[in-house]
């Protein structure tokens, strides 16, 4: 969201010209994984049997999957002055993600929630990670909301555990002053509801065999993300149908960014 002011008029003419259609605020993570047969204890040093760095945060994680499916792109968010930060700028330019707002810093890097907004359109809010006393403009000021299960608890207090439930819950939300409110249950797909149609509904998604589901949900936002800004005649239940699929390819190969299909993987019916 453009802050008001000087800064957020140059802000918001400058990504006018740059066009870009998708433009998530959010956060850049350089995971440093390693695989270890347990967890060393405090102190202990132990051997581990390989060792890898991904590229990871939601909101990158999210442009990234909405780049990859052919949306224009801008990243906004700040990465440390260090080797991890200048990688990271480059994993960025590698998926065509503009980097003009992604900005160093030597201060240490915060992960806080993420927001899409594409070119002052419509904001898409993911709230995560979730807090129970949430700033009750989030819900007026964004045009959908998305969350997981567990999100969807710790925002209303309800048990999210099947679709039915998911459905109570993005009544409770919608009541809070969304327009359009989305809940992603893993295998079972998601659950949408909307001020238009104000029936909960869910749509279920691929059977398929998921090898590794880590950064489902960010593939799921940013693919929504691209149904958005460049295809918004769409129903929104036929972006669901779409966004569930793409996430559903993501499931079926190992990491985060590593697993997240381009457009031209994708049957062509999905554009
Ligand atoms: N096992 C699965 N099979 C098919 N699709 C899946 C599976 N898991 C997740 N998905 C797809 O990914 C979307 C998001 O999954 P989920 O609700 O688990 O999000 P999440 O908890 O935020 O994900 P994560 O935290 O693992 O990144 C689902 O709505 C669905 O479309
Ligand atoms: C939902 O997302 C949060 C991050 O905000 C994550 O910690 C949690 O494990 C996810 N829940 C489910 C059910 O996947
Ligand atoms: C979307 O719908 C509007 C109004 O129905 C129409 O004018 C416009 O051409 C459509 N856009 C696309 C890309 O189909």
């Amino acid at each position: 969201m453009a802050a008001s002011g000087e800064p957020g008029r140059q802000w918001q003419e400058k990504v006018a010209a740059a066009a870009a259609a998708v433009v998530v605020v959010g956060s850049c993570m350089t995971d440093l994984v390693s695989l270890t047969s347990r967890l060393p204890k405090p102190g202990e040093t132990i051997h581990g049997h390989k060792f890898f760095i991904g590229f990871g945060g939601k909101g990158a994680n999210q442009c990234v999957q909405a780049a990859r499916l052919g949306a224009k792109t801008s990243m906004v968010c700040k990465v440390g002055k260090d080797s991890f930060g200048n990688d990271y700028i480059e994993n960025l330019k590698q998926n065509d993600i503009s980097t003009e707002f992604t900005y160093q810093t030597k201060d240490a890097a915060t992960g806080t929630a993420s927001i899409i907004v594409s070119n002052e359109v419509k904001t898409l809010f993911n709230p995560a990670p979730a807090i129970a006393d949430l700033d009750p403009q989030f819900y007026t000021l964004s045009d959908v909301l998305c969350c997981n299960e567990s999100e969807a608890e710790i925002l209303t207090g309800l048990e999210v555990s099947s679709p039915s439930d998911a459905g109570k819950a993005t009544l409770v939300l919608m009541e809070r002053g969304c327009q359009v409110v989305i809940i992603t249950l893993g295998a079972e797909g998601c659950v949408m509801l909307s001020q238009k149609e104000p029936v909960p509904k869910h749509i279920p998604t691929e059977n398929v065999k998921a090898v590794d589901t880590t950064g489902a949900g960010d593939s799921f936002v940013g693919a929504l993300a691209f149904y958005l800004a460049y295809y918004p005649n769409l129903s929104l239940e036929e972006m669901l149908k779409r966004s569930n699929f793409i996430a559903a390819v993501s499931v079926q190969a190992i990491g985060t960014q590593s697993s997240y299909p381009y457009k031209k993987d994708l049957p062509l019916d999905l554009f």
